[in-house]
């Protein structure tokens, strides 16, 4: 490890982060009384220029009147580029009393975009004498976000979690699909005959993780948008486990489980984790810093990882 100690992400389970429109006010039960960790109340993208009002009102309303349980509360507000994120985060902070948790700034580009809304939101905290400080997640989904990840990731110490944002993110480097995630037809490599699809969101995944893990932030995978494709959203959510992602957003209440099954370590990877830890102990005690473990080496650094998996699967049983 370097002399500066990487710190920890949040110790909170997110492994599915639930979506509906704030204009969209029958949702709202529904979406309380789902599985998902947290819960992402939306005023941009899934609403309506002329909606934008109601649905910030509405939001409002419900965060002060509905029983959201344990879940982390979240609203994601207008990109700094229109004219209604300066009021999303005034009445949101005025009104919304104590049940948000969160604000969520989509399309970030550089870190003086989240300086720029923590300077309002501290001022209206401190105005109303507000005692609970609010978190930030943002989206990483233009070229200037991933061009400018790490400054983002280490913005402000209310940054939580980070996400990838694929639909915003692909239309903003010129990529030709229309799909939100997943497989691409076109990106493919030729083996004979044989076509072997490669991951085209894989460089964006792990530049987001590492500027996550470098400054204790969640690293989050966005939005898969073919709800019919259960298999697709598995395949994709596995890619990002394994890239150390924490969880992955849902866009329909059929993906919740599918999130929660993928990022809920499984019993026997938690049983062969706590295996490789004891197993260790015995070299330990003999003196060794590696051994064999079920054929393979495992040695100190095999302990940070299973360590990782222990501690995943322990932060979900207490949440
Ligand atoms: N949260 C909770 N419940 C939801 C839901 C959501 N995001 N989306 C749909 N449901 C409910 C429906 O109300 C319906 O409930 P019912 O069985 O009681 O009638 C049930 O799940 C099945 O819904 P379905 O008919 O398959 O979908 P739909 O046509 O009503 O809605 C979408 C489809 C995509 C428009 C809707 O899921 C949606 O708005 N998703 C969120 C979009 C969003 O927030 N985007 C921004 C982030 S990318
Ligand atoms: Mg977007």
């Amino acid at each position: 490890m370097s002399f500066r100690i990487q710190p920890a992400a949040p110790a909170r389970p997110n492994r599915c982060q639930l979506f509906g429109p704030g204009s969209n006010t029958k949702l709202f039960a529904k979406m309380a009384a789902s599985a998902a960790d947290v819960i992402n109340l939306d005023l941009e993208d899934s609403v309506a220029p002329s909606d934008k009002d109601a649905a910030r009102a509405n939001v409002i309303d419900a965060l002060n009147t509905i029983d959201w349980n344990s879940k982390y509360m979240s609203v994601r507000i207008n990109g700094l580029d229109t004219p209604y994120w300066y009021r999303d985060v005034v009445d949101l902070m005025e009104q919304a009393g104590d049940r948000i948790d969160q604000i969520m700034i989509p399309k970030v580009g550089c870190a003086a975009d989240v300086y720029a809304v923590d300077a309002l939101v501290t001022a209206i905290e401190r105005a109303k004498g507000r005692t609970k400080p609010i978190s930030f997640e943002v989206i990483i989904e233009s070229a200037a976000g991933l061009a400018h990840v790490e400054e983002i990731a280490a913005s402000s110490p209310r940054l939580q979690a980070m996400s990838l944002g694929a639909a915003d993110f692909a239309a903003s480097m010129g990529m030709q699909t229309t799909g939100i995630g997943g497989t691409q037809e076109n990106y493919y490599m030729l083996h004979g005959d044989t076509r072997h699809f490669s991951d085209p969101w894989h460089w964006a995944q792990t530049a987001i993780v590492a500027a996550c893990r470098t400054h204790g932030v969640l690293p989050v995978d966005g939005p898969f948008g073919d709800f019919s494709d259960d298999e697709g959203y598995i395949a994709q959510a596995k890619r990002s486990a394994t890239l150390g992602m924490v969880g992955k957003w849902a866009i329909h209440p059929k993906q919740i489980a599918l999130a929660n099954e993928v990022f809920t370590p499984s019993e026997e990877a938690v049983a062969e984790a706590r295996e490789i830890l004891a197993a260790m102990e015995t070299a330990k005690a003999n003196g060794e810093g590696a051994t064999v473990y079920k054929g393979r080496l495992v040695d100190i650094a095999s302990i940070k990882q299973a360590e990782v998996i222990v501690a995943q699967s322990e932060l979900i049983a207490a949440g």
